[in-house]
């Protein structure tokens, strides 16, 4: 295959890259959080009855903040069955689900669990079934110094001081028919607006993020945004964006281009955003939350049969899927300036980089770009020329074998960049243009047999990234090869 040449100049550059779009996302939802995060029954479990080796593996994953409790799962959930004395929670069935939900995880757990991670909490309320004032109430247990009805309920429940929660999710997917809750768009717009309302007038310092589309996919897609964002755009802080991306056709090329689609997502979203802001004089931007995505398309086994902690939508992640997680990370980091959260859903069990089989867990093969990624994106995002070679697809026309993005660190430049060469691999040439290239200071590559390969708990590091040094810098650039469907993520130095 030609060589492809990417060129970068520091002066160009797209936005800061924002931490948080490394967060993650745990929701009551098949074995996520009993089995998954909690199991006081694990040898694994602490003294609160978190899984250890589950923390320490997320650990791995420089989370900065995870959204709780849904999903689907919220728009049935009061989050007042899920406090006070364990023994006297109720048990309940969920429907988003068809699950049992016992309660023994709820808010306090959760921001144990937070502190104890470093994450900031995100909550999603419940504009399915609750009401805008059962969310502001939710707020006021949460962020309001003691002395009123519900600040006094966190008191008695062990937890003096209020949680401070910055990031409120107004809802959840409300325009899906399969929503519990859902109806016609000026509906949710209306009571999200009351909620908003409600919510801020109790504490002016939180964020909150409306409900965008549940996919580009949707026929609703994107005039649902248009009309929540004209309800609500000068209320609101963030609105949400999702994406399932699967191989349904097994056709690996053409899977592996629709990452093109997620950069069309976004565009389309922040151009909306917008114009918003245009139209109703304000100074107030509204940014994006793209609060759920991943690879599922394999297991849609959604239907809990009335169990507790049944096994749902565990998917299992093969090489190909390892791509497009890294598509979407380039995705996020290419578009800085209007990216400022995203939640990768989930971190375990659920359509998960782990999975738990007893004591026993599986790092799948997800977890490798999320971590090459997530450990090396401080800087600012720049634009890049990409020359190189490229292949014909029906939905995008020609797509270049390589997707990249670069962020300009302290004295470094960080490259991550995938070849999407099933056979082939890819020769690349990095070249700074008011610069030069010296040495390389870290890199890691994953790769693997094809596009199928996958870990399982019989051979569990089939797929694992490995230190990667094969990096040449002839004259003031870097050069280096690509294995056939290869991740690479290199941190080069400066001059
Ligand atoms: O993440 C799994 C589910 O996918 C979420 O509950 C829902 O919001 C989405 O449809």
């Amino acid at each position: 295959m030609k060589e492809t040449k990417i060129t970068v100049h520091t002066g160009f550059k797209i936005g800061r890259v924002d931490p948080r779009i490394f967060g993650g996302f745990l929701e009551h939802l098949g074995r996520a959080v009993y089995q998954g995060i909690y199991e006081p029954e694990s040898i694994h479990a602490d003294e609160h009855g978190f899984r250890k080796d589950v923390l320490q593996t997320i650990e791995r994953m420089n989370i900065p903040l995870v959204r709780y409790p849904g999903g689907n799962f919220a728009s049935g959930y009061h989050w007042q069955d899920g406090i006070g004395p364990r023994e006297s929670r109720p048990c309940n069935y969920d429907l988003a689900w068809r699950s049992i939900e016992p309660n023994q995880f709820g808010t306090d757990e959760f921001i144990r669990l937070c502190r104890k991670m470093k994450w900031e909490p995100y909550i999603a309320v419940n504009l399915g079934t609750g009401t805008p004032e059962e969310a502001r109430n939710w707020v006021e247990y949460c962020n309001i110094p003691p002395g009123t009805t519900y600040s006094n309920m966190r008191k008695a429940n062990g937890n003096d001081a209020p949680f401070k929660i910055t990031y409120w999710g107004l809802g959840n997917e409300m325009d899906g028919p399969w929503q519990i809750g859902h109806g016609p768009v000026k509906n949710y717009a209306v009571r999200a607006l009351q909620a908003a309302k409600l919510m801020k007038d109790l504490d002016k310092s939180i964020q909150l993020i409306v409900c965008g589309s549940s996919s580009s996919k949707m026929e609703s897609f994107p005039d649902w945004d248009y009309e929540v964002l004209s309800y609500l755009g000068d209320h609101i802080d963030y609105i949400s964006l999702h994406r399932y991306m699967g191989n349904n056709n097994h056709d690996t090329p053409a899977y592996l281009a629709e990452t093109r689609s997620i950069d069309n997502q976004i565009e389309t979203i922040d151009a909306l955003c917008r114009y918003m802001q245009t139209k109703h004089r304000s100074k107030k931007r509204v940014y994006l939350c793209f609060d759920e995505w991943n690879v599922w398309y394999k297991n849609q086994t959604v239907d809990g049969s009335g169990e507790f902690a049944p096994h749902l939508l565990e998917e299992i992640y093969n090489l190909e899927d390892a791509l497009l997680v890294a598509g979407f990370l380039n995705s996020f980091i290419r578009h800085a300036d209007a990216v400022k959260i995203a939640n990768i859903a989930q971190i375990v069990n659920v359509i998960a980089p782990l999975i738990t089989r007893g004591d026993d867990l599986l790092i799948q093969s997800t977890f490798y770009p999320f971590i090459m990624f997530s450990g090396r994106a401080e800087g600012f995002s720049l634009r890049l020329k990409i020359d190189g070679p490229g292949y014909m697809t029906e939905e995008f026309g020609e797509v270049e074998y390589i997707d990249s993005s670069a962020v300009l660190g302290d004295g470094c430049l960080h490259i991550f960049a995938c070849n999407r060469h099933l056979t082939e691999e890819a020769e690349v040439i990095i070249s700074i243009a008011d610069g030069e290239l010296v040495s390389l200071e870290n890199g890691e590559l994953l790769c693997g047999p094809g596009p199928e390969a996958a870990n399982s708990f019989e051979q569990p590091d089939l797929l694992k990234s490995i230190p990667f040094t094969e990096v040449q810098f002839p004259g003031g650039n870097a050069r280096f090869k690509i294995p056939p469907l290869g991740i690479v993520a290199l941190t080069l130095s400066l001059k």
